[in-house]
């Protein structure tokens, strides 16, 4: 059974999915173990409680620096003995001895299709901005593994997004995330749980698999 905290900062839509997707039986083999949140405002956090999952709040401000913070929010983390550490709307920047402590072992949903709209200062609402800006249309989003770079790691799954006329980026934000963040992030869960993705030379390989089939 595969152990997976889930880091969250915000509504906990993605966070919504997984537990959804696991009570349906489209993830198998897997358990949320704990929700960690460094908003104590986040609806993430009521989500985690309804569903009788440990919900927990470490928050930078109660901190004297970062340094406290990002120790206290790994020794969280790794409280769980997670398999799996999921970022799902988790707006914290991941400190790189975090990152180590879960070599491909931690995963991250991000709203656009890397390698275009992502890196430093391209994080949720952003994103979507800077896609009608540019007048693309196609977007959509991207499950990767996490590592030392900013959305910089090996790809799992993407699914496309079309952008439609009259689009704002609130309405654009919504449509990626019933379209592709809530189907590709239990679907790279549910392929990681039972045991048919795996890395090399950076690069990710699912056993017989057919993409575009969600
Ligand atoms: C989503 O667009 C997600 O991609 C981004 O934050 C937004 C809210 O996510 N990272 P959630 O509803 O908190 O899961």
């Amino acid at each position: 059974m595969l152990r997976i905290a889930v880091l969250v900062s915000g509504g906990g839509t993605n966070l919504q999915a997984i537990l959804d997707a696991i009570d349906s039986g489209k993830i198998t083999n897997a358990e949320v173990v704990g929700v960690l949140s460094n908003n104590p405002k986040a609806y993430a956090l009521e989500r985690a409680k309804k569903h009788g999952i440990e919900a927990v709040c470490v928050s930078p401000k109660n901190f004297a620096d970062r340094a406290a913070f990002e120790d206290a929010y790994l020794a969280q983390t790794q409280k769980w003995h997670p398999d799996l550490v999921v970022l799902a709307g988790c707006m914290v920047v991941i400190p790189e001895k975090m990152v180590k402590a879960f070599p491909n072992r931690m995963i991250n949903i991000h709203p656009a299709l890397i390698p275009s709209f992502c890196g430093r200062g391209y994080y949720g609402l952003h994103v979507h901005e800077k896609v009608l800006e540019r007048g693309v249309r196609v977007t959509g989003a991207t499950v990767h593994f996490v590592d030392a770079g900013t959305d910089t790691g090996p790809i799992i799954l993407q699914k496309a997004v079309y952008v439609q006329d009259g689009d704002t980026p609130e309405i654009l934000q919504r449509r990626v995330m019933e379209q592709a963040e809530w189907k590709i992030m239990p679907e790279a869960i549910n392929l990681i749980a039972n045991g048919r993705v795996n890395v090399s030379d950076g690069k990710v390989h699912i056993k017989d698999y057919v993409y575009g089939k969600i």
